[in-house]
């Protein structure tokens, strides 16, 4: 009888030669991090300012991280199903419904799968007002909301979605600022929602205007549909509020969180609130995963510690202090047309493309991302420090000389 050897992994094939192309990651082979910083194989520290894409709020080997996963590991419930109650899952929907417009939460494992329930339950509400007909998803110009069928047809990228065809039918893009696009998209018969992000991420760091997200809500209400915030980037303390859509004053019925939930555990959650939770049965929506133990006491950690009043009023100054730096860069570098973002999400739109500058940072010691062609984004670990900063400003002015 065979035994299944673990193999040994060798530095080359570790950096993904068994992985399915997808991706295509750097160079560096990273093996160790601890704050905001992050170690290869090769003895190199690099500064973080991309926190695994938004999911890193409080950096790496954070103590009450690590003590929540040791503690849920010391229950042995690691994972039950949801055809059993467990305390985690219930405690944390309560946090978070605490915490917001919500009266229910859906767990799920990511932000796609949030925002594929998002609509499943938007749908699910809508029939009950209009029926079949009325099934149909507005989403806006610059967005993104994932690559699973639903999220990818809600995602205006058509090189992304072509290869892909058909996705889910019944949905209409609009221009955030075309007020007459919304109108003429908008049908009650026709509509179930509005789906936006209220910082748009991927799209390029775009902040929607407050103006914007009240004709959002105004219009939805106008024509018998549901709003839907996606804050799978923007939320969880990542604008310096728990959530984006609190620094506008404009409510969601329903929305989609992910990325920083469960301190790098994948968890993703569909916040909803009473008038569309009541027309959603048992056996409606499910996921294996979604809400078990182990992320869910680890995500009522990070909770807990990202929506104290002191941490998100320390990622409001910083965000000012690292807006008022890019600034400052943005004004010796011909290279940097616009400096935008909220918080601590920033984007430097550039007149060159993008991606040899995250390169040029990457080799510097600063790992930075994109958006799109020519916006470098900067998502750096909630628990950053000014001279974190300094630092980071710094290599950037080296790259962009
Ligand atoms: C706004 C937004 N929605 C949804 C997603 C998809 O999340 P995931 O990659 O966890 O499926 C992302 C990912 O970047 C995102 O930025």
């Amino acid at each position: 009888m065979s035994t299944l050897a673990a193999p040994v992994i060798q530095p080359s094939a570790a950096a993904g030669s068994a992985v399915l192309g997808t991706y295509r990651p750097a160079a560096p082979l990273f093996v160790r991090a601890d704050g905001v910083r992050v170690h290869d194989d090769a003895g190199r520290t690099y500064l973080d300012f991309v926190s695994g894409i938004g999911v890193n709020a409080l950096g790496y080997g954070d103590a009450g991280v690590r003590a929540a996963i040791e503690q849920a590991l010391s229950s042995g419930l690691i994972h039950l199903s949801n055809l059993y109650r467990t305390e985690p899952a219930a405690a944390l929907a309560q946090m978070l419904v605490d915490a917001s417009f919500a009266d229910r939460v859906f767990f799920c494992n990511s932000g796609a799968e949030a925002n594929e329930a998002a609509f499943k339950f938007a749908r699910r509400w809508a029939r009950t007002r209009g029926g079949e007909a009325k099934h149909e998803i507005v989403a806006l110009r610059n967005s993104f909301h994932g690559r699973l069928f639903g999220a990818l047809a809600a995602t205006d990228r058509p090189a992304m979605q072509a290869p892909f065809t058909p996705l889910m039918p019944g949905v209409r893009f609009v221009d955030p600022d075309d007020a007459a696009s919304l109108d003429a998209a908008l049908d009650p018969a026709r509509t179930a929602a509005i789906i936006a992000e209220p910082v748009q991420g991927e799209g390029g760091v775009q902040p929607l205007s407050p103006a914007v997200l009240a004709r959002l809500r105004a219009a939805a209400d106008a024509n018998d549909a549901l709003l839907i915030f996606d804050e799978v980037q923007c939320g969880l303390g990542r604008t310096g509020h728990l959530f984006a859509y609190q620094a506008y004053g404009v409510v969601p019925d329903i929305l989609t969180l992910a990325k920083p939930l469960a301190g790098g555990l994948p968890m993703g959650a569909t916040l909803l609130n009473a008038r569309v939770a009541e027309t959603i049965q048992p056996g409606d929506h499910a996921t294996t995963f979604g809400g078990g133990p182990l992320v869910a006491s680890v995500a009522a950690t990070v909770l807990a510690r990202i929506a104290e009043p002191a941490f998100l009023l320390r990622v409001r100054e910083l965000g000012e202090y690292l807006h008022a730096r890019l600034h400052e860069l943005a004004a010796g570098c011909a290279s940097v047309v616009d400096v935008r973002g909220s918080g601590l999400m920033w984007g430097l739109v550039l007149d060159v493309p993008a991606a040899p500058v995250a390169a040029a940072a990457l080799e510097r010691g600063l790992l930075v991302a994109t958006a799109g062609e020519r916006v470098v984004r900067l998502l750096p670990p909630l628990v950053i420090g000014a001279s974190d900063i300094d630092e980071a400003i710094a290599m950037l002015r080296e790259v962009l000389a």
